[in-house]
C-alpha cells in the first residue's frame, strides 16, 4: 500500500548522501507508486538554492547515475523532483527551523500533511543539535492527525559513552517511537531472509545451537579503498565504522531467539538480548581474540591500489585499521562455547558479504580406511551480496568403486527464482519509516549493545595493546587473522573462492 503523505525534510539536501543514496531510492519508490499524491520534499541546507535550483541540482545527479545505471524514467522522475522545495540556512540558527515550519504549515490543507519525516543526512556532529532546534520549533509534537520522525544515519557515536550521550540527548527531545536509527544493512533482503530461513522453515532451527554448530563466521569484505572519506574513515577505522552496527546486525539476525511476533519491539528486544550476550573482552584478550590490519600498497581486481597511508586525507603515520577480526563468544544457554568469527575490510580481493554456519563434524569412524578422505564440515552459507542466496555443502560419494567422498554445494540463487527491482536497500527502510514500521531500525538499547561489546576492543586499541598488521590491497587481509582461526583448529573459507553455478 502507498505510505500515508507526508513531507520528508532532508537537513543536508545539497550532500552526496541526498544525490547517491535518498534520491535514487525515493525515485524507485515513486516508480513503484507507492509515494502518496500529497508526498513532498523540504530540502534544508547551508548551501544557496532557490526551488529550481535545488530540482535541476538533483536532476543533475541523478543523469549522472542514470547514465551509468538503468534508464531513468523521465515521467516519474518529473513527479518526484516538482515536489522538491528548499530552505537555505544553517542547522544552528533558528532562522532556517522557522521557514521550515511556515513550509510545514502551508502545506495543512488536508488531514495528513502535516506529517513530516526528519532526515539526517548530515554529518553526525549536528545530530542532536537539529534535534534540539526541531524541539525548540515545536516541530517535533505529534498529534492524532500528524506523525513527526526523526532519521538518523550512522555513525551513532563513537563509543558507548558518547552513543549514550547522543540517545539522552535525542531521548530529551522526542519519544523513542518517534526517533529511526538507520542501519542500512537492515535494509538488504539476504538479511531480512536469515528469518525466514531460521523461523519460516522446520529443518534449521532445531540444529541451530551449540550441540551442531562448530562455530559461525561472518564476513563482510570489500574492494574498495577509502575512497574520498580519508578524514572520516582514519578517525574511525574498520572497527566503529562496520562492527558494532552492520556486522553485529548479521550476528544478531543469527543468533537472537525467535521473537514471539515479528512486532517491532518483539524482534528488537531479541536482538539486544544476543548482543548484550557478546562477552566482553578482558584487556588481556584483546591481543589474541583480535586481528587489525591496514592495507599497503597491492592490486584490487587489476588495478593499482595506493599504500593506506598515502590515501588523501590519511595520516602517513596513521594506525587506523581498514580490516579488523574479531572472535566473539556469546554468553548464553544456546551458544554457549560457540565462536562467532567476525571479519571486515577494504581493498580486499573480492567483494563478498556472507555468513557461514560451520557445523560440526560427522563422526569419521565408517571412512577412517579411506586414506585420501578427511570428513569436512557441512557449511550452510548465507550470500548476502553479491550473488544473494543460500548454499549448502555436503559430502557425497565420488561414483565409483572405492568409497571416495567429495564436497558439493547445493546452492539457491535469488535471482534464479526471483524477479525483483534493482533496489539500493534504503528504499525498503525509507518506505518503512514513512509507514511507520520501525522493525528494521535500532533502538537506543540495540545501539548501546553494540558498542559496550566492542568498548573493550576500542579501549585496548587506543591504550596500543593491538598491532596493526599489514597487508597487501587486493589479498584476503593479514595471515594473522588466519592464525585466530588456526588458533581453534578451524579456517576461514577462502574469499576468493568460486561458486559453483
Ligand atoms: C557503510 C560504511 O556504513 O557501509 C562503509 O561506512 C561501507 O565504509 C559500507 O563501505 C558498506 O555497505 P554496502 O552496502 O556497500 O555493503
Amino acid at each position: 500500500p502507498p505510505a500515508p503523505p507526508c513531507a520528508l525534510v532532508i537537513f543536508g539536501a545539497s550532500g552526496d548522501l541526498t544525490k547517491r543514496l535518498l534520491m535514487p531510492s525515493l525515485y524507485n519508490l515513486a516508480h513503484e507508486g507507492v509515494l502518496d499524491p500529497n508526498f513532498a520534499i523540504i530540502g534544508v541546507d547551508r548551501v544557496e538554492h532557490t526551488d529550481q535550483s535545488f530540482r535541476e541540482h538533483l536532476t543533475d545527479a541523478v543523469e549522472e547515475l542514470a547514465a551509468k545505471n538503468h534508464p531513468i524514467d523521465r515521467e516519474v522522475w518529473q513527479w518526484l523532483v516538482s515536489r522538491a522545495i528548499y530552505i537555505t540556512g544553517d542547522f544552528d540558527g533558528a532562522g532556517a527551523y522557522e521557514q521550515l515550519k511556515e513550509r510545514l504549515a502551508s502545506r495543512q490543507t488536508d488531514v495528513g500533511d502535516a506529517n513530516a519525516v526528519f532526515y539526517m543526512a548530515v554529518t553526525p556532529r549536528f545530530f542532536a543539535t537539529i534535534a534540539e532546534q526541531l524541539g525548540a520549533a515545536d516541530l517535533l509534537t505529534e498529534s492524532d492527525t500528524a506523525f513527526r520522525r526523526f532519521v538518523v544515519e550512522k555513525p551513532f557515536g563513537t563509543d558507548l559513552a558518547s552513543a549514550k550521550a547522543l540517545n539522552a540527548r535525542l531521548l530529551a527531545v522526542a519519544e523513542e517511537s518517534q526517533i529511526y536509527r538507520m542501519d542500512h544493512f537492515l535494509g538488504k533482503e539476504t538479511v531480512q531472509n536469515v528469518m525466514a530461513l531460521r523461523f519460516g522453515n522446520g529443518m534449521f532451527e532445531p540444529i541451530w545451537s551449540r550441540e551442531y554448530v562448530d562455530h559461525v563466521q561472518i564476513t563482510a569484505a570489500e574492494t574498495v579503498g577509502v575512497e574520498q572519506r580519508g578524514r572520516f574513515y582514519d578517525a574511525t577505522g574498520a572497527l566503529r565504522d562496520m562492527v558494532p552496527n552492520h556486522m553485529f546486525q548479521l550476528l544478531a539476525m543469527v543468533a537472537m531467539e525467535p521473537p514471539n511476533s515479528f512486532d517491532a519491539d518483539a524482534v528488537r528486544t531479541e536482538k539486544s538480548k544476543v548482543i548484550q550476550a557478546i562477552r566482553q573482552m578482558r584487556p588481556g584478550e584483546a591481543a589474541t581474540h583480535v586481528v587489525r590490519g591496514q592495507y599497503r600498497a597491492g592490486e584490487v581486481l587489476g588495478k593499482p591500489v595506493a599504500d593506506y597511508r598515502e590515501e588523501p586525507d590519511v595520516s602517513p603515520e596513521s594506525h587506523t585499521e581498514t580490516y579488523i577480526a574479531i572472535k566473539c563468544m556469546i554468553d548464553n544457554w544456546r551458544w554457549n562455547g560457540v565462536p562467532f568469527y567476525i571479519r571486515t575490510g577494504k581493498a580486499l580481493a573480492t567483494r563478498r558479504t556472507e555468513i557461514a554456519i560451520h557445523f560440526k563434524r560427522a563422526p569419521g569412524v565408517l571412512f577412517r580406511e579411506n586414506p585420501d578422505c578427511t570428513l569436512a564440515p557441512n557449511v550452510l552459507v548465507i550470500h548476502v551480496q553479491p550473488d544473494e542466496g543460500i548454499s549448502l555443502r555436503f559430502a557425497a560419494k565420488v561414483p565409483g568403486r572405492k568409497v571416495r567422498l567429495a564436497e558439493v554445494d547445493m546452492d539457491f540463487r535469488y535471482a534464479d527464482y526471483f524477479q525483483s527491482a534493482p533496489s539500493t536497500g534504503y528504499e525498503t527502510l525509507i518506505y518503512d519509516c514513512l509507514s511507520g514500521d520501525p522493525t528494521l531500525f535500532q533502538r537506543a538499547d540495540n545501539i548501546e549493545a553494540g558498542w559496550a561489546a566492542v568498548d573493550p576492543i576500542l579501549k585496548a586499541t587506543a591504550a596500543g595493546m593491538i598491532d596493526v598488521h599489514g597487508y597487501a590491497a587486493g589479498t584476503s587481509g593479514p595471515t594473522m587473522a588466519d592464525v585466530l582461526l588456526a588458533q581453534d583448529g578451524s579456517q576461514w573459507l577462502p574469499l576468493e573462492r568460486e561458486r559453483p553455478r
